[in-house]
């Protein structure tokens, strides 16, 4: 994310100080189990306020490398050991009619019973995102600018305010934008309804990552199309060989790709990877329409680029929207829609005239106040944590043959179950439990993954999401 009003990571003391012990702990100097020195020690020996160095701690522990024990400072936690990565499904499918809505419908209802464990849907916790600033920006709009509810425009979409942010957002990661590409939408969903629409006609195919978002499968069931699903690394993402053989005979009409924090694998793909992929898609005609909505999430290092900062065809729609990183109820999403951008402006017309003026003046404030790349790190760190944890705590109490992926951004875990768990008998025992989660199937136009579940670690750790995640392990085991 745009960064220049902030000093760079390393300028704060904690996060210096932070990163020597991770690195420590990274490089086994420090092994798990060993006390950290004191809060005071630090204090000294570094030359740092007590403040700065509980910060550091605190810091650490939002990552999952170290854990608070009362009374006796902070310790290495201790790691179980590690287990296997999901394996990725080696079949380059047939294209395939879908058929998930039906039940979808009934698991994403089942979730969303009162009192719910909540490892269902994707959503990070509102504590964990910049919810107070983004309420005080929605009321600087209302005070500030109160003609917004009163006028409206059937064709005015934007908000030139926003769209400058979003420009300016995309410096970060191989940007700019071009302004005059950008489209303001309701939401991701919307963003990636709309490019669908725009390349593709009822009974052409789609490729996309096998495993997949289940909301992407959702749109082209209900637009009539087909999924051919294309193998899909948990480590790199999607196979570029794969990609290559498929879209050999011209029968592809469009390419829907996770490439950052992939949902549900967490993987992001390896920018040489990109790079081939942006030319091969362009070089073939074949449109790509990518979702970048975990993009802002990577754990470790800089941000990844999407496969749009590859793009010199203009053959890259880049969907995305603040739904992880500010607030799922905002509903502002956008795409950056290359040379499709007048055939969308049209269909977003159509479909939902304009984007609320109000919610796009408000996230522009938001944007404008400064501070998100100081909250964006602080909810990466948070989800970075809480991934570990869950990680921990399936490779403790889950049979020893399940497989867990390694998610490099974003906020959910894939699980490879033993052969003979049916997710879906899995899914109706823990929601009569109170334990809510997606079962694999729904990942998959063809029935795959009928021994996965997805689980959301967007909520801070607590003892219920312990005992929920060790209850589930039970029932894997058939207990
Ligand atoms: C990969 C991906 N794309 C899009 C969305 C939906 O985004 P929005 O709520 O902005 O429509 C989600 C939400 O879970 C998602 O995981």
């Amino acid at each position: 994310m745009c960064d220049f009003p902030f000093p760079k990571m390393s300028d704060f003391l904690y996060d210096r100080l932070a990163d020597e012990f991770a690195g420590l702990i990274d490089t086994r100097i420090l092994a798990p189990g060993d006390r950290l020195p004191s809060v005071r020690q630090l204090s000294s020996q570094k030359r740092l306020s007590v403040s700065t160095v509980l910060q550091a701690l605190r810091q650490l522990e939002d990552r999952g490398l170290v854990e608070a024990r009362p009374q006796a400072g902070f310790y290495v936690r201790r790691r179980s050991p590690a287990r296997a990565e999901p394996v990725a499904k080696g079949r380059l499918s047939r294209p395939t009619f879908v058929g998930v809505n039906d039940l979808l419908m009934q698991v994403l209802h089942a979730n969303e019973q009162p009192g719910v464990l909540p490892l269902g849907s994707a959503h990070a916790a509102p504590g964990l995102l910049p919810s107070a600033r983004m309420q005080r920006a929605f009321a600087q709009v209302a005070r500030r600018q109160p003609d917004l509810l009163a006028g409206g425009s059937c064709v005015r979409n934007n908000d030139e305010a926003l769209v400058r942010k979003l420009v300016l957002l995309s410096l970060d990661w191989g940007g700019p934008l071009d302004a005059g590409e950008i489209l303001v939408t309701n939401s991701c969903t919307e963003a990636l309804n709309l490019c669908l629409r725009a390349v593709t006609e009822p009974g052409d195919t789609v490729a996309l990552e096998s495993p997949t978002y289940f909301v992407l499968l959702q749109i082209i069931e209900s637009l009539g199309l087909k999924a051919l699903e294309i193998p899909t690394s948990p480590r790199t993402g999607v196979s570029v060989e794969a990609l290559e053989l498929a879209t050999r005979d011209g029968a592809v009409k469009a390419c829907l790709l996770i490439p950052n924090g992939h949902n549900p694998l967490g993987c992001v793909i390896p920018e040489d990877n990109k790079r081939r992929i942006a030319a091969l898609l362009a070089e073939r005609g074949v449109p790509l329409i990518e979702d970048d909505i975990y993009g802002d999430l990577h754990f470790e290092g800089e941000r990844p680029w999407p496969i749009k900062a590859y793009d010199t065809a203009g053959n890259v729609m880049l969907c995305s929207s603040f739904t992880k990183s500010v607030s799922p109820a905002l509903r502002v999403g956008f795409v950056a829609a290359g040379r499709y951008f007048e055939r969308l402006l049209l269909l977003k017309t159509l479909y939902s005239g304009v984007t609320g003026a109000v919610p796009q003046a408000a996230l522009a404030q938001f944007l404008d106040g400064g501070g998100f790349a100081r909250e964006l790190r602080h909810t990466r760190r948070a989800c970075a944590g809480q991934v570990a944890r869950m990680t921990d705590t399936i490779a403790e109490h889950f049979p020893s043959e399940c497989r867990i992926s390694q998610p490099q951004g974003g906020f959910v875990l894939w699980v490879e179950m033993p052969k003979d768990v049916d997710a879906l008998d899995l899914h109706r025992q823990a929601v009569a439990e109170g334990i809510a989660f997606i079962p694999g199937q729904l990942f998959s136009a063809s029935g795959r993954y009928r021994n996965c579940l997805r689980l959301n670690c967007g909520n801070p750790w607590d003892e219920r999401i312990a005992s929920g995640v060790k209850r589930l392990g039970e029932m894997v085991r058939g207990g």
